[in-house]
């Protein structure tokens, strides 16, 4: 389908707010985005396609061309590293990513053992703070590591601070804001060039701007 988009969604946090930008920039998303277990959706008039993907696989899809955009959260982005073009921030979704744990869980000082569904990420922070650590991976609930001893303090996402608070943990460190950014397979961004700029000018106009642009002008490498 050369003349047709695929789009891959993020489930979960991200995905109502990115739904609501995608309708207010006149790309007509039915109802069934929200309601249906679906994992494809096809809109005909707009010639395109959605895949609705893991959060954590939405770059993997569009660095393998099986999509040629998608909407993955900065944090995602930086855990996969994936060769992927970052076109525009679309600031929606902000929060941050931050070390947490139980009061006083910052004073172990041998080797903490650190729960995060970000084990790439972490490592590097805590390399640059010259702390040595040992990364626990997990896939989710990462506030329960530090309750039933499994490590000492945590790396994840704080948005309303409510899971921190609600399980007595509190934030010891801000590592950084996140918000959800466009991304584009760089094949596709040359092969389907119009499509996608048009794509990314809806958007821009009605992205809650804040700050500067994401990077590069990506036009250089067509
Ligand atoms: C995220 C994150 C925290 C929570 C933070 O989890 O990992 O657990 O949201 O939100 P809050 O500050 O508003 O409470 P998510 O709901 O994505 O599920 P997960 O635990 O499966 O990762």
């Amino acid at each position: 389908m050369v003349d047709w988009l695929t789009v891959a969604m993020p489930k979960g946090r991200i995905f109502h707010e990115a739904v609501e930008l995608l309708r207010k920039a006149d790309y007509p998303l039915p109802p069934e985005f929200e309601d249906s277990r679906k994992l494809i959706i096809e809109i005909e008039e707009a010639k395109m396609r959605f895949i609705l993907a893991k959060p954590m696989d939405v770059p993997t899809y569009v660095e393998h061309g099986v999509a040629d955009i998608g909407i993955a959260g900065k944090d995602v982005m930086l855990e996969e590293e994936r060769v992927v073009y970052e076109v525009l921030d679309l600031n929606i979704s902000e929060c941050h990513l931050a070390v947490a744990g139980l009061a006083g869980a910052e004073k172990k000082s041998f080797a903490p053992k650190i729960a995060t569904k970000y084990p790439n990420v972490a490592a590097k922070y805590f390399r640059e703070q010259g702390e040595q650590v040992e990364i626990i991976h997990l896939n989710g609930s990462i506030e329960l590591a530090p309750m039933i001893g499994l490590a000492d303090r945590i790396v994840d996402i704080v948005s309303t601070g409510r899971t921190l608070k609600e399980n007595g943990l509190v934030e010891l460190q801000n590592i950084m804001t996140i918000t959800s950014r466009l991304i584009v397979n760089p094949a596709s961004y040359r092969m389907k060039a119009e499509m996608i700029d048009e794509l990314v000018e809806r958007l821009k106009n009605v992205v809650a701007w804040k700050g500067e642009a994401t990077g590069e002008d990506f036009s250089l490498n067509r």
